[in-house]
C-alpha cells in the first residue's frame, strides 16, 4: 500500500484536487499502484475546525506517508488571523526539510496562442526552476514595531550545496545546463550563493553552467524563455519567477510543482493559490493539480504511470478544451472528466503496444 496524504486547503484546492485524485484512482486500479488516499484538514479550513493552519495530527500523518498531494492555501478571512494559511505551508516545508521545489514549465503544443508573448518568442520554451525552499529570507529571524521592521536573509553553504545538486542531476536528464540566478552584484547571501554553486558544479562537467542576476532573468525570461533549461535560485527569487515563467505556458493554472527533501515523503502541488475571486463555482483549472500527481506518479517511481497521465492532460489541451484561465468555457469537472478519457485511452494504447512486444517476442524467440 502506497499511503498518500491529501491535503485540499483552501478556495480552489478541493476542487482541483479531487480531478487530480480521480486520475491517481483509475491508475492505481488499472496498474495496481495499491494507492490509499487520506484527507486531513491543512490552512484556513484547519484553523476554522482547529485554530491551528496545521494541526499535530495532520503533520504526523504527512510524516508517515509516502507522498502528500497538497491543493491550495489562503484567503481573505484569515488574513489578520495570528497563524496565517501560509504559514502552515512553510511549516510543512520546513518539519518536512523540502528543501528544493521544482517547478517545470513549457509551452504545450496548441497553447502557443495562449502565451502573452508572441509565439515565435513562447514556442518550444521549457524550463525547469530549481527554487530552494526551506532558507532565505522566508525563514529569517522577523521583527516588526509600528515603525520599523526587517526580515533577515541569511544561507548556509551545507543549503545552498544540496539543492545545487537537485538542479545539477536534473540537468543531466534534460538540456545539460544550468543558469544560476542570484543578485551578487548586491547581497551577501548571493555571493556565497554564486561560490558554492561554482564549486558544486566541478563536480558535474557535462553540464554547463552560467549565472545571471535575478533581474536580468526576469526580463530574460520574456525575451528569450528558450535560452533557460534549469534555473537554480534561493526561494524567494524562486517564487516570483516561477509565476513570471508560469503565464509564458499560457496560464497559472497549468504548472504542477514537486518540493522534495532527502528521501522522506515529497508534497506535490499546483505553483498557483487559493484563487478566493472563482472558488466553488467549478470554473478553475485542474492542470496544474494533476501535474503535480503526475510529478508524484515519477517520485513514487512509476515513470510509465506518469508519461500515461502526462500524456493524457497534453491531448486534452490539444484537443482544444480550455478552462477559462485559457479564454475557453469548460469547467474545472468537464477538464478532469476529458482527461480521465484520455487517460482510459492512453492506457489501452500502451497495453495494446506491450501485446504486440510481447507477441513478437514469442513468435521471434
Ligand atoms: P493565486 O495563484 O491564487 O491567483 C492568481 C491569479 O491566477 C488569480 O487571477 C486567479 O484567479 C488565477 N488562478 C490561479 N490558479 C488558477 C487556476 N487553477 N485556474 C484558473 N485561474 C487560476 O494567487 P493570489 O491571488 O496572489 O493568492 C490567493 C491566495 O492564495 C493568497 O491567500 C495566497 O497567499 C495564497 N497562495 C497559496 C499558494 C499555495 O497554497 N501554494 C500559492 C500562492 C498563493
Ligand atoms: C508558493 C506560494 C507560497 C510561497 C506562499 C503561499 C507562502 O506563493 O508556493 O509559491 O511564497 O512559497
Ligand atoms: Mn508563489
Amino acid at each position: 500500500m502506497t499511503d498518500i496524504i491529501v491535503l485540499p486547503g483552501d478556495g480552489i484546492g478541493p476542487e482541483i484536487t479531487a480531478e487530480a485524485i480521480q486520475c491517481l484512482e483509475i491508475l492505481s486500479d488499472q496498474r495496481d499502484l495499491g494507492l490509499k488516499f487520506t484527507e486531513h484538514d491543512f490552512g484556513g479550513v484547519a484553523i476554522d475546525r482547529h485554530g491551528n493552519p496545521f494541526p499535530e495530527a495532520t503533520l504526523d500523518a504527512c510524516r508517515k506517508s509516502d507522498a502528500v498531494l497538497l491543493g491550495a492555501v489562503g484567503g481573505d478571512q484569515w488574513d489578520d488571523a495570528p497563524v496565517r494559511p501560509e504559514d502552515g505551508l512553510l511549516k510543512l516545508r520546513k518539519e518536512l526539510e523540502l528543501f528544493a521545489n521544482l517547478r517545470p514549465a513549457r509551452v504545450y503544443r496548441g497553447l502557443e496562442q495562449a502565451s502573452p508573448l508572441r509565439a515565435d518568442i513562447s514556442k518550444g520554451a521549457d524550463v525547469l526552476v530549481v527554487r530552494e525552499l526551506t532558507g532565505g529570507i522566508y525563514f529569517g529571524e522577523r521583527e516588526m514595531a509600528a515603525e520599523r521592521a526587517s526580515d533577515l536573509c541569511a544561507y548556509s553553504t551545507s543549503e545552498i550545496e544540496r539543492v545545487a545538486h537537485v538542479a545539477f542531476r536534473a540537468a543531466r536528464m534534460r538540456r545539460r545546463k544550468v543558469t544560476s540566478v542570484d543578485k551578487a552584484n548586491v547581497l551577501a547571501t548571493s555571493k556565497l550563493w554564486r561560490q558554492t554553486v561554482n564549486r558544486v558544479a566541478e563536480q558535474y562537467p557535462g553540464i554547463a553552467l552560467d549565472h545571471m542576476y535575478v533581474d536580468a532573468c526576469a526580463m530574460t525570461l520574456v525575451t528569450n524563455p528558450r535560452r533557460f533549461d534549469v534555473i537554480l535560485t534561493e526561494n524567494l527569487f524562486g517564487d516570483i519567477l516561477s509565476d513570471e515563467l508560469s503565464v509564458i505556458s499560457g496560464s497559472i493554472g497549468l504548472l504542477g510543482s514537486a518540493s522534495v527533501g532527502d528521501g522522506g515523503p515529497g508534497v506535490f502541488e499546483p505553483v498557483h493559490g487559493s484563487a478566493p475571486q472563482i472558488a466553488g463555482l467549478d470554473i478553475a483549472n485542474p492542470a496544474g493539480a494533476i501535474a503535480s500527481a503526475a510529478l508524484m506518479l515519477e517520485e513514487l517511481d512509476h515513470p510509465e504511470c506518469a508519461a500515461i497521465l502526462t500524456a493524457a492532460l497534453e491531448r486534452t489541451l490539444a484537443e482544444g478544451l480550455r478552462t477559462a484561465d485559457l479564454g475557453g468555457t469548460a469547467s474545472c469537472s468537464e477538464f478532469g472528466a476529458r482527461v480521465r478519457e484520455n487517460l482510459r485511452a492512453e492506457l489501452v494504447r500502451c497495453d495494446a503496444h506491450f501485446e504486440l512486444i510481447a507477441m513478437n517476442r514469442g513468435c521471434c524467440g
